[in-house]
């Protein structure tokens, strides 16, 4: 299996496609009893700040009929805690899975101070990379505010890269009407890559009460609904700017979503969601990529990208009503 699944996202060596994506893996080590995390080409943390958060009033999780809403608001422990009691517990399970911390702050200058505290812990947390969270749509400050706005993001994004030598991957916004100008300001600005998507707004209301379900009205939409959505901008991403390495997340349930990001575009995928219907979601993943691979002798390196006619102008559908 190891060969056939090998890949490099940008600096990034994986020994295979398949990452745990933000908000759905606690800090690395929540699916212990599951499975090994060693099994992982990498995880990505629960987005921490430099101080701890309680995030945002219940409830703060919605079922929909293709998906989930919620409406976290960033709730962490805070980097602090994160690197005296999480790094040690995780570094001591992940073998050679990679481990990219996630972080975000208020403001653009406290992405800054973040990303200085990451460089600072930098040995004593071993991590791999840096995920920037500036496309949260649950926080009144920050959050999408600064993923959707091209002045903050690339303010946020040049504060990270001023502060840290650490590969940094920007977690893009679906919220916008066109992805590609943040990927291309993200690659500007010196990220080493992109993450995308992030959830899309959404609200669900209860009729029996007249109100939003979730405590803060609209939340954030994952699973299987935003499929599409995020196969659609990893494609554009990776056709306007093919030398940018990608993560691609949103709606991956089985291994046939994972290879279709991975055709789309992105060199790796991050899985969220399908983690709560099923446990065991990363490792059925895999083993299913690795099935495909080998039923065809193809190498998991070699289907990026695929979908992308090399040689053929991809035209854009022409609006006709
Ligand atoms: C949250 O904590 O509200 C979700 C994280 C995110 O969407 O970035």
């Amino acid at each position: 299996m190891v060969e056939r699944l090998a890949t490099t996202c940008g600096p990034l060596e994986l020994a295979n496609p398949v990452l745990a994506a933000s908000g759905t893996f606690g800090y690395g080590d929540s699916f212990e009893r599951f499975w090994p995390l060693s099994l992982l080409g990498g995880f990505v943390t629960k987005t921490l700040f430099v101080a701890p958060r309680d995030g945002n009033p219940a409830p703060r999780v919605a079922e929909t009929s293709a998906g989930m809403l919620n409406s976290i608001g960033l709730a962490n422990v805070g980097w602090e805690a994160f690197v005296r009691d999480k790094a040690p517990r995780v570094n001591a399970l992940r073998g050679r899975s990679r481990m990219i911390v996630n972080v975000a702050g208020n403001a653009p200058e406290e992405f800054g101070e973040i990303a200085a505290r990451v460089e600072a812990d930098r040995d004593v947390v071993r991590c791999d990379a840096v995920e920037v969270n500036v496309s949260c749509p649950n926080v009144k400050e920050g959050g999408t505010n600064i993923g959707c706005h091209i002045g903050q993001f690339r303010d946020a994004v040049r504060r990270v890269r001023a502060a840290t030598t650490l590969p940094i991957f920007v977690k893009l916004s679906p919220n916008v009407a066109d992805v590609v100008p943040f990927a291309l300001c993200a690659a500007d600005e010196g990220a080493e890559g992109v993450s995308l998507v992030n959830t899309l707004y959404g609200m669900q209301i209860d009729t029996e009460r007249r109100a939003p379900v979730l405590g803060t009205g609209s939340g954030g939409l994952s699973g299987p609904a935003i499929l599409p959505v995020g196969v659609h901008w990893v494609f554009k991403v990776r056709a306007a700017l093919p030398e940018l390495p990608i993560l691609g997340i949103g709606g991956i349930t089985t291994w046939r979503d994972a290879l279709q990001y991975l055709m789309a575009g992105a060199q790796a995928v991050q899985v969220g969601t399908a983690s709560f219907v099923n446990p065991h979601a990363c490792p059925d993943i895999l083993a299913g990529l690795d099935r495909w691979c080998a039923s065809r002798n193809v190498a998991i390196r070699d289907v990026v990208g695929a979908a992308h006619r090399v040689g053929e102008a991809v035209e854009e559908p022409v609006w006709t009503g």
